[in-house]
């Protein structure tokens, strides 16, 4: 296969990119999304600040953007995110509690709602784990709320969007380390309860390469019964290109994980500013690492 799309179907897999609403009009940016990519993850549209900027006023107005952009061009969507600590309303950042809980509740249920039999999957909660050797949640507003906070958004997903697939999704997860084992406690548990969970995702913003055990890793999530995939996939440094074929070759290597999606398309779009982390250069030309991921697809 000649793109990245293509190649990830050999093997039924995906390949995604995150895409921002505002960048639709440039023709360079659509012709690379619409010839290399098969899965769509909206970049800000869909959080919790952009869908619900009042308390019960939601705006899905470029949520629709993207999501319109992939299906009418025959791709797929990551929902992201319902839940997470950043990106909330200045009225949700003012409220805990009782009150926080059913206004976060009642956000997943009508977001998952309004994209209900669209999305492939929902990153339910984003990023509730603790850095550092705790391995326990992160201190956050819905966290105060109660610990069963998590497995409340879960079941509120899964009720509104039944055909969606429900996902936690994280960052420094990527190799086996105390967070990463948090989020697997966390998994084998809602797993034995009968708490809905379908997928895990790791975020994979790294540096040259992936950790050792990063296929171990995706490896023994698989092994709890969930998919994996890698969701927000950039890499800087001078290894870049190796690190890149290295991420898909272990993804490849794990029947479970069934897709990759970097954050961006171009350098120029990435969130790691100056740091050039991407498959294609400012100009929309493919990068050593473009072929790097193709070749090990
Ligand atoms: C980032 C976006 O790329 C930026 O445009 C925005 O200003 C901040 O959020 N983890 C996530 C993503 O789950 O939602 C974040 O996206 C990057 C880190």
């Amino acid at each position: 296969a000649t793109t990245l799309g293509g190649a990830a179907a050999q093997t039924g897999r995906y390949f995604g990119a995150a895409i921002a609403a505002g960048k639709l009009g440039d023709s360079t940016y659509v012709n690379i999304l619409n010839r290399e990519f098969s899965m769509v993850t909206a970049e800000n549209e869909m959080k919790w600040d952009a869908t619900e900027p009042n308390r019960g006023q939601f705006n899905y107005t470029n949520g629709d953007r993207v999501l319109n952009q992939a299906l009418n061009n025959g791709k797929r969507v990551r929902g992201h995110a319902l839940l997470w600590h950043q990106q909330q309303p200045g009225w949700a950042q003012g409220l805990s509690g009782s009150t926080l809980r059913s206004a976060a509740i009642n956000h997943v249920t009508q977001v998952a709602t309004h994209y209900r039999g669209k999305v492939y999957a929902w990153d339910v909660v984003n990023e509730a784990f603790a850095d550092g050797s705790s391995g326990g949640r992160r201190d956050s507003n819905l966290q105060r709320t109660g610990n069963d906070w998590i497995e409340a958004a879960f079941r509120a997903a899964r009720a509104a969007d039944p055909g969606a697939k429900l996902c936690y999704n994280d960052y420094n997860t990527d190799g086996i380390n105390a967070k990463s084992t948090g989020v697997y406690n966390m998994v084998r548990d809602f797993k034995s309860r009968g708490v809905p969970i379908d997928c895990v995702g790791l975020q994979s913003h790294l540096t040259n390469s992936p950790p050792g055990d990063y296929q171990a890793n995706i490896q023994r999530f698989a092994d709890l019964g969930v998919d994996v995939q890698i969701t927000e996939l950039d890499i800087a440094g001078s290894n870049q290109a190796n690190g890149f074929a290295a991420v898909t070759k272990a993804c490849l290597a794990v029947a479970r994980c069934t897709g990759i999606t970097v954050w961006g398309i171009r350098d120029s779009d990435s969130w790691r500013t100056g740091e050039n982390p991407l498959l294609f250069d400012g100009s929309g030309n493919k990068k050593a690492a473009y072929t790097s991921v193709l070749n090990a697809l």
